[in-house]
């Protein structure tokens, strides 16, 4: 483990602890991965799956890996678990990788694209504001209006903004 990091200013890293939404996905899991191997951090892995992560969290017979103390599992769902705000009070500092971010999602499911994307985010936002944490929330297209730019007519303008967001 790499315990001689240092910041910008030349001084050593403390240890945070890390809440992780979104732990148990593509991005969430390698982050785990890199978090637990190669630095002192914490991490509140959050999601409602852990199948990426299991090997982060299952110790086998031959002992406890060395990251054994430094991360913990929670199942829940962002939506509506009162358990998430608890979570994020604990943590120096959220990361908020939830989102359905299937391409194959966005034209047959694109309402609820939009939600996870967009609105189901507001608890994790409105928490780390009152309890003065800081949040790493990660983006996608879907959230310039791609998926729902598909059903507005061709002439209207904001068919033309989400367009144009989409190709640039
Ligand atoms: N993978 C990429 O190349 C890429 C590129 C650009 C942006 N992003 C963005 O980064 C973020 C993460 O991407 P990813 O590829 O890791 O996605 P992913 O689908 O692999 O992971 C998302 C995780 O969020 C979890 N999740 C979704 N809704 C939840 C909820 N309500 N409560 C709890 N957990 C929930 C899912 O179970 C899943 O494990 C997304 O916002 C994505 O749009 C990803």
């Amino acid at each position: 483990m790499a315990t001689g990091r240092v910041d910008l200013d030349g001084n050593p890293i403390k240890p945070i602890t890390i809440c992780m939404i979104g732990a148990g996905g593509f991005i969430g899991s390698h982050l785990c991965e890199k978090l637990m191997t190669e630095t002192p951090h914490k991490v509140l892995a959050v999601d409602v799956y852990s199948d990426k992560i299991k090997h982060l969290l299952e110790h086998s017979g031959s002992g406890s890996p060395p990251w054994a103390d430094r991360i913990q599992f929670h199942r829940l769902n962002i939506k509506n678990d009162p358990r998430l705000e608890g979570l994020i009070k604990m943590a120096d500092l959220t990361i908020n990788l939830a989102a359905i971010c299937t391409p194959a999602d966005y034209n047959t499911r694109p309402l609820d694209t939009i939600y996870s994307n967009f609105i189901d985010a507001l608890p994790v936002v409105k928490y780390c504001s009152e309890n003065s944490k800081r949040l790493i929330h990660f983006s996608t297209c879907e959230v310039y209006g791609k998926t729902i730019g598909c059903f507005l007519p061709k002439a209207s303008p904001l068919r033309q903004v989400s367009l144009w967001r989409f190709w640039n």
